[in-house]
């Protein structure tokens, strides 16, 4: 207890966390609680009406032909490579760096991932990586547009079509993305999307959806949602349960409904980002203290993710975190070394050294400008020492 005479110590100033979800939440809460009891009251958990209307307005939203909602953006990933045929003896090309799903998915199917090389600011997979583990073998590719970054997914298409090779898009972090006039997702065969809370459009919970502009895919895709069936007791194929609940697809229309202005907010945060750092004299080409992300010309990043690169990384991620400001890693190791895929390919030089380096830092709607500037003086703090 300090004496009576001491002064009361001033309240600590709140944080700034690395996500709130909150804050999107609230001013929804009467919209998508009603959204909820709708369903509730309608007693159709399972391919209710929600889902067909969520899945015709992300088709529009997304400039897909078809949506296919689904358990989850792992689940999207794994039947559309069931759809596509990729079984045993298969190999499928994917970036070493990346979320684990991108690639065990690969491997659940009994086939082999292939790990690639990323660009080393991108951190994407490239043609030039892509053409190095391409093999007769091959049977799919799944470039990630990794933490809202379109990779140059309209260049691995034209690499792949004369091999008849298809790509799947693993869209999962970039909802929203554009290269060029259109949206990631639309340029291979597939696009996978996760409705994961923390991402662009996420739900209360776990979902995804597929993206498809083949009526002949989409109609074998819906069959392996559901166990396969091609009709009531009549399993010509393996499937499985893939279906989108009902309350998330609910939850997932009211949110749609805000997603553009969302997606103006995040884009304003990273503009902010770029010019307070600028101001603080950070982050300029060759700066080894902190790399911002790139956004080349032609694409539209979906900053799901604000992801840094620095030099001393754990250091800074721990100085943040006593000035209250949440950063996080994805992903300290990359795919090629994880146990699970053993043996590895071998060094991979990109994917190791953005594993040592990569920090996310705060980026959601919501986020105020006291808040960037917070983030950015810590950081500055951090470098100037
Ligand atoms: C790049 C990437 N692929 C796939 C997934 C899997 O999505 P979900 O968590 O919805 O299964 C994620 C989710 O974090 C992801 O970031």
């Amino acid at each position: 207890m300090p004496p009576a005479s001491e002064p009361a110590a001033s309240p600590p100033e709140p944080g700034v966390p690395l996500f709130d979800l909150a804050r999107q939440h609230r001013p929804l809460r009467a919209e998508l609680l009603a959204a909820l009891e709708a369903v509730v009251d309608s007693g159709q958990f399972i391919h209710g009406p929600a889902v067909a209307r969520l899945e015709a307005a992300l088709g529009a939203a997304l400039g897909a032909r078809h949506v296919l909602g689904v358990s989850s953006g792992t689940d999207a990933l794994l039947l559309g490579l069931m759809a596509l045929g990729i079984g045993p003896g298969d190999e499928v090309v994917v970036p070493a760096f990346t979320f684990v799903a991108s690639a065990n998915v690969v491997a659940r199917l009994g086939a082999r991932p292939v790990f690639a090389d990323v660009h080393p600011a991108e951190l994407v997979l490239t043609p030039e990586e892509l053409e190095r583990r391409l093999s007769p073998r091959t049977r799919a590719v799944i470039p990630v547009h990794l933490f809202g970054l379109p990779c140059r997914v309209d260049e691995l298409v034209a690499q792949c079509a004369p091999r008849d090779i298809p790509v799947l898009e693993d869209c999962a972090q970039a909802t929203f993305a554009r290269l060029g006039a259109r949206q990631v997702g639309s340029f291979g065969r597939l696009g996978a999307f996760s409705f994961f809370p923390t991402k662009n459009l996420g739900g209360f919970g776990d979902g995804g959806a597929l993206s498809v502009a083949d009526g002949e895919l989409l109609a074998r895709l819906r069959r392996l949602r559901d166990q396969g069936g091609r009709a009531r007791d009549d399993y010509t194929e393996l499937g499985g349960n893939f279906r989108l609940d009902t309350l998330q697809a609910a939850v997932l229309e009211v949110k749609l409904r805000r997603a553009e202005a969302w997606q103006a907010e995040r884009r304003a945060v990273a503009g902010r980002y770029a010019a307070l750092f600028s101001q603080a004299g950070l982050g300029a080409p060759g700066d080894e203290r902190l790399q911002l992300p790139p956004c080349p010309a032609g694409r539209e990043h979906a900053w799901n993710l604000y992801v840094v690169q620095a030099a001393r990384r754990e250091e800074l991620r721990a100085h943040l975190q006593t000035r209250g400001v949440g950063a996080g890693v994805y992903y300290s190791r990359p795919l090629h070394l994880q146990p699970c895929f053993a043996p590895g390919p071998g060094r991979l030089p990109a994917a190791e050294r953005a594993a040592e380096r990569v920090l996310a830092l705060p980026c959601y709607p919501g986020l105020t400008p006291p808040e960037q500037e917070r983030v950015v003086a810590a950081v500055a703090e951090f470098a100037r020492a």
